[in-house]
């Protein structure tokens, strides 16, 4: 058999998914023992270009309760034209469309390398997606409404002429706009300080009726006009085609909000009333249809619902300070605002972006669920004339290779597992659909209680953390040798308007932990894993006290090296990690120290920012977040990976760190020296040129291709911005070399902010210590 590391990289390329643990402990109580929650990552719609299209409906279990999709792990009788169900054991006639397989004849999901497979459903109705743009004219500087501005224009071009366009604009009022192609522009004011439901804005807007919340199946081949006719039309929702030239007009013409702002005074925005009057248009208009709701926002709201702060100046918007101490005005009130919205929401398939450009906080914080709960996108920048807001938001609208978008709309993730498993929870940026069943645990990790949720924005890398229970008590565990499946069912919108169905089904070994330990440490996969604790310790830190996070990654990392560690008692010189656990102590030593859990250097829209990023990233990507990457440059060979250590800092290199968020680029005393005397500029420095020139180039591929686009920042030794470098570096070489035993509640805890050395052979010795 090949490698882990291969079997793992495989899995991952064909399915999308890696497991904390690739083989699992056959009792329930062995795998609470093997303390890391048995758990994956999987990325729903990863781009797969060798998936072949398959053009008809997947075949379903018979049985009411289980309804799993015919896999190549199913039985199949082929003189009898029946396949047995790995899931519920059910045998099940095939239709009759299968009457022509055989062995040497299979359909494409019952081919081995097909645990992946994609559906189209050609019955099912197209309709193309809807962008509503809701615009700020509050900006504090014209140049960044004008750049906005600039910024909606170009993106008209990049929508499918069908796709349908709104726009929405708040200040002190909220207007929606009317897009006839007559030319006189026509909009509805609404007072900003009043919530309204949707069919008031109905009424208001004069909108025909809804349409039923479930659409009807169309015939076969229907077209997307005859289906557009069945709902309401509306003045404000308007294809591309009809009214580019109108839209590109009234935004061109767009205006800063003429309410004069007295001096020491916020201006009056509406955002509240604005995103609300959003929801409930989309709603109204076009419930469980691919839907975007774009909001753009250069400050935070400062009347009306959803208000995070008032309009004098003097008193600043909340720190994380404020929000410890309680004494907080307006940031509880305003969170049930947001949450209601999203919640709203996603019950009918809409997604909300937050493209937040200012210097200051625009309460982020309180509208983090109108991302997290739509699988929206949280953007946050210091102003809309930067590369970073333009180049990310033309990055929204990305292609495939067949010139269409990579994102997706209305997702829903189903899960189903073989009966020695329960579903725990999932992580991500989704929301539970509530759907209890046979398969689904009392015990929640993360949204709980479901083994569905819906996930109305996707995209290609769009990741959820997974996790799952063994059922079997112990004594009865599962018989070794057997295997354990699961399954996992997106549903979504393509762009095209195409009704798609993702399946993969996975399985894996069920092994006595009790008797045979080893296999099942063979099968960790560390990255996976600390990944999965993230999200977790994230998940945690939004409710619980930030030191009692901690103290809960040292327990697991503590009972982690006592379980699967090497070492005589009392010996802490005597510790050996195998290979497949060596790093994850530095993975857990670089997360603790992150600005994930160590929020006071940030504020809270930052903080809401960071963890909207790892909450839904696929690995690789979060990785980067927990253990940023560092390579060097010089003269003495080719860039090279280095450790994250302050020891890596030398005056003749050139260091490059991707945090995922920076891009920093850092010079050392004597490079920097050179650099400033200008040597590059000098015929005979050439080299020096060009060693100048590599890490920049490197950065530039990383700044084209990444979403959100990071930051980029061009420092050097003694340099204000060495900071970011500083303070992401093991400090190695700093005398902080304290550590303690205790803390309030007298468990073992390892001390803030020692160096990897330090947290080392303190871990060692509180593991191999008899006394804990
Ligand atoms: C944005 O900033 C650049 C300088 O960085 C300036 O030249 C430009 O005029 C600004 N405005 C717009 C609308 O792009
Ligand atoms: C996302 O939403 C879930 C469910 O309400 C919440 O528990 C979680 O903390 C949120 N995450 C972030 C980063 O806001
Ligand atoms: C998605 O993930 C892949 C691999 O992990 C990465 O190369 C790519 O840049 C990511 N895409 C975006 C848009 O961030
Ligand atoms: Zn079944």
């Amino acid at each position: 058999m090949a490698s882990y590391t291969e079997f793992i990289q495989q899995n991952e390329d064909r399915d999308g998914v890696r497991f904390s643990w690739n083989v699992w402990p056959s009792s329930r109580l062995e795998a609470t023992r093997i303390v890391v929650p048995l758990g994956c990552l999987y990325t729903p719609i990863k781009d797969q270009p060798t998936l072949p299209p398959i053009a008809y409906d997947p075949v379903l279990c018979t049985r009411s309760n289980c309804r799993a999709v015919l896999n190549p792990f199913c039985q199949v009788d082929y003189r009898a034209k029946l396949w047995t169900c790995n899931f519920c054991f059910q045998r099940n006639p095939f239709p009759p469309q299968y009457a022509a397989i055989s062995e040497q004849h299979q359909p494409a999901e019952l081919i081995p390398q097909f645990s992946t497979i994609e559906y189209t459903l050609t019955r099912a109705t197209c309709n193309p997606p809807v962008f509503l743009f809701v615009v700020d004219t509050c900006m504090d500087d014209d140049e960044d409404l004008q750049a906005l501005k600039e910024s909606l224009q170009m993106s008209l071009s990049l929508l499918p002429p069908n796709a349908l366009i709104g726009l929405i604009t708040f200040g002190k009022m909220v207007q929606v706009h009317e897009l006839g192609s007559e030319g006189i522009s026509k909009s509805y004011v609404f007072r900003g300080t009043k919530d309204l439901d949707a069919k008031q804005i109905q009424e208001m807007l004069g909108i025909g009726r809804g349409v039923p919340a479930q659409q009807p199946r169309g015939p076969q081949g229907q077209n997307p006009q005859q289906q557009q006719q069945q709902l309401p039309s509306n003045r404000f929702l308007q294809p591309v085609h009809k009214c580019d030239m109108a839209l590109t007009d009234l935004l061109g013409e767009l205006q800063r909000d003429p309410w004069p702002v007295a001096q020491g005074k916020r201006p009056l925005r509406s955002l509240g009333t604005a995103l609300s009057i959003a929801v409930g248009l989309l709603e109204c208009t076009y419930p469980n249809t691919g839907a975007r709701i774009m909001m753009f926002t250069g400050g935070p709201c400062t009347q009306g619902p959803g208000m995070v702060v008032g309009d004098e100046k003097k008193f600043p918007i909340r720190s994380h300070h404020d929000i410890e101490k309680d004494s907080v005005k307006y940031m509880k009130k305003a969170m049930k605002h947001y949450e209601a919205l999203a919640n709203r929401c996603s019950n009918n398939g809409h997604i909300i972006d937050i493209y937040s450009c200012a210097l200051d906080q625009t309460g982020l914080h309180e509208m983090k669920f109108c991302c997290n709960h739509t699988g929206g996108h949280m953007i946050m920048g210091d102003s809309f004339n930067t590369s970073l807001f333009k180049q990310t938001f033309q990055r929204v609208f990305a292609k495939d290779v067949k010139g269409e978008f990579k994102m997706a709309f209305c997702g829903t993730l189903e899960v189903k597992t073989s009966r020695e498993l329960k579903i725990q929870g999932a992580i991500g940026s989704c929301i539970s659909t509530h759907v209890k069943g046979p398969s689904v645990s009392e015990t929640e990790l993360g949204m709980g209680g479901t083994s569905s949720w819906k996930i109305c924005g996707l995209y290609p890398n769009s990741t959820l953390g997974i996790y799952f229970e063994v059922v079997n008590q112990h004594n009865a565990p599962i018989p070794q040798g057997g295997r354990g499946y699961i399954q996992f069912i997106t549903k979504f919108q393509h762009s095209s308007g195409q009704k798609r169905v993702r399946v993969t089904t996975v399985a894996r070994n069920w092994v006595d932990a009790s008797m045979n330990i080893q296999h099942i440490a063979a099968g960790f996969d560390q990255e996976a894993s600390a990944v999965l604790m993230a999200r977790l310790a994230v998940f945690r830190g939004e409710t619980d006290d930030g030191p009692d996070v901690l103290r809960w990654i040292d327990r697991m990392l503590i009972r982690l090296c006592q379980k699967f560690g090497e070492y005589n008692k009392d010996d802490p010189n005597s510790f050996r990690f195998s290979e497949q656990f060596s790093l994850y102590p530095q993975f857990m030593f670089h997360m603790r120290r992150s600005q994930f859990l160590q929020v006071f250097n940030n504020s809270p829209d930052e903080t809401s920012y960071y963890r909207h990023a790892l909450l839904r990233e696929d690995l690789t990507q979060s990785l980067i977040m927990i253990q940023p990457i560092l390579y060097a440059y010089s003269f003495n060979g080719p860039p090279e990976p280095v450790l994250l250590d302050s020891g890596s800092i030398t005056a003749d290199r050139i260091l490059l760190m991707d945090t995922f968020f920076q891009i920093v680029i850092f010079h050392g005393e004597t490079i920097a020296q050179w650099r400033k005397a200008k040597y590059q500029e000098k015929p005979e420095y050439e080299n020096f040129k060009q060693l100048l020139q590599a890490p920049v180039d490197d950065a530039q591929e990383i700044l084209q291709t990444r979403f959100p686009m990071p930051r980029y920042i061009d420092t050097q030794a003694g340099g204000s911005q060495a900071r970011f470098l500083l303070s992401k570096v093991n400090p190695s070489q700093t005398h902080n070399n304290m550590y303690s035993w205790g803390g309030d509640s007298g468990a073992p805890v390892l001390t803030d902010d020692v160096s990897l050395q330090v947290f080392m052979e303190h871990l060692k010795k509180l593991a191999v210590s008899t006394s804990t």
